[in-house]
């Protein structure tokens, strides 16, 4: 049982009592204990040809998205990971979150819980951090989930007298943001559905006020215009880690991408044209599949795919000189991921504002699947599981590089109780409506965030002057 004593100092993380049933770690990110899936071991590279080969007849789809996949490689080819990724994620019928409510307050439910369904006091934290070091802002979000963190963050800022200029949600799924609203509290009172009814060049989807009945929050398909006068905060918080990455890997002295392919049957050795891309088989003895499923596996591309050849500049040999490369290296680029990045500095050098990006980070082979908190293959029932991909901070500080914007980074852990969250969480458990068990479950998620999410990273972006008082810290009065 939690011994409420033991957070009546600012909490000192070694101190942190192991004497709670950590129950396995479930969260969607990989704590230290677990690993990224192991590289494979050997290589495969046939792409076959959809018209001298049969594919195998499927005893059965495993999703309905696994049937349109096999359908649409058999038209035109292997797709590179990141277009099977999309489609698993975000297909407006069959996706994973366009169709379904990933997420869990409990490690018993859904397909993992985040750090805002673990703690209030984490949102709490990062806005009271942000008042702190923007006077006004806009709050932008990119993908709220079931919007606890953006409610957190709104009833934090009321309780110290704050509230957002605007508040715009980004999302892709239908079903989050009707969890948004319930979450919020919005009461909707506008639906703008085509891109000639508002002067903006974002798509407006939906907006209403939220239930303080002042804050109105918008839902849109992009960035807000940007508005000089007033800095935004940017919030990405386990939303980057979603966007799909090319897998290169470099295999027989040349670099190579994966792409997922029918389970072809029949002949040993093949050629095809795809897309006016040739790719050469190799003999099927040689043949490890990197991952596959019944009906689906992985593959690496024979020859440089368009991806290669404009992310890794390789020339027509799979030659880089970007990234020479080692036997059996992968490297992973997420090109969406880097163009945000990019984007925020711009927007951030104009307006003043800061970009808070948390999320789990990694480098080399870390693209992975989860279903019910276990991890899965990647071409399992695909649209039915998440995918997701460590984020390599260091390409996206490459991207704030010369936009006028500089970045800061810490680990999650020591930043949210340099920010104070060690003195929130004592003040719940001390709370007079507190009750043992609550108290309990309010430390186990603080010991969880600060202690056990190892991976996780903050990088914050700004201008000069904001990073500068950004890396002084919370003054202990604020916390
Ligand atoms: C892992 S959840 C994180 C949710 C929330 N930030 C949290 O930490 O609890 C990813 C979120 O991003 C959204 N999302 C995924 N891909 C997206 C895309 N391409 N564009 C916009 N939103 C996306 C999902 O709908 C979901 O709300």
């Amino acid at each position: 049982m939690l011994q409420r004593s033991v957070l009546h100092c600012r909490p000192n993380l070694t101190l942190l009592s192991t004497h709670l049933t950590t129950s396995r770690s479930h969260l969607r990110c990989l704590s230290s204990s677990s690993s990224p899936p192991p590289p494979p071991s050997s290589t495969v590279s046939v792409v076959p040809p959809p018209q001298t080969l049969n594919a195998p007849t499927p005893k059965s789809f495993s999703t309905p998205l696994e049937a349109a996949l096999h359908k649409q490689i058999q038209t035109l080819g292997p797709l590179p990971l990141p277009t099977y990724t999309s489609l698993c994620m975000t297909h407006p019928t069959f996706g994973y979150y366009t169709t379904s409510n990933p997420l869990a307050s409990d490690l018993n439910k859904g397909d993992f819980v985040t750090s805002p369904g673990l703690s209030q006091a984490f949102g709490e934290t990062l806005a009271a951090w942000a008042c702190y070091n923007l006077k006004e802002f806009r709050y932008v979000e990119y993908g709220p989930g079931d919007g606890t963190l953006c409610s957190d963050f709104l009833r934090t800022m009321s309780q110290l007298n704050r509230r957002p200029s605007e508040c715009y949600l980004i999302d892709e799924s239908p079903i989050l943001i009707r969890e948004q609203h319930r979450t919020l509290g919005v009461t909707l009172d506008s639906y703008i559905h085509s891109k000639d009814d508002i002067p903006t060049q974002s798509i407006v989807v939906q907006t209403g006020l939220a239930k303080d009945g002042r804050t109105r929050v918008t839902w849109l398909k992009d960035l807000p215009p940007v508005n000089v006068k007033v800095p935004e905060l940017i919030v990405c918080h386990e939303f980057l880690d979603a966007l799909p990455a090319h897998v290169f890997q470099f295999k027989g002295g040349r670099w190579r991408e994966r792409m997922v392919d029918i389970n072809w049957e029949g002949e040993e050795e093949v050629k095809v044209e795809v897309n006016s891309q040739a790719y050469t088989g190799v003999k099927k003895q040689d043949l490890t599949e990197i991952s596959k499923s019944s009906n689906l596996r992985l593959v690496l591309s024979q020859t440089p795919t368009p991806a290669l050849k404009t992310l890794l500049k390789t020339d027509g040999k799979g030659i880089s000189k970007l990234v020479p490369g080692k036997e059996n290296e992968v490297i992973e680029i997420q090109p969406e991921a880097l163009s945000l990045i990019q984007e925020f500095s711009t927007r951030i050098s104009v307006n003043r504002g800061l970009a808070l990006l948390i999320d789990y980070v990694g480098k080399g082979d870390t693209t992975r699947a989860f279903s019910d908190h276990e991890q899965v293959e990647v071409l399992e029932r695909p649209g039915e599981c998440d995918i997701t991909v460590s984020c390599d901070y260091d390409q996206y500080e490459k991207e704030v590089e010369g936009k006028g914007a500089v970045c800061w980074r810490r680990g999650q852990g020591e930043f949210l109780v340099e920010c104070g969250m060690g003195n929130r969480v004592q003040s719940l458990i001390e709370s007079d409506d507190t009750t043992v068990e609550e108290a309990n479950k309010i430390y186990a998620g603080f010991e969880k965030i600060v202690e056990d999410m190892k991976t996780f990273e903050v990088m914050v972006i700004g201008g000069e002057s904001n990073i500068q008082g950004v890396k002084r810290g919370t003054p202990i009065g604020f916390k």
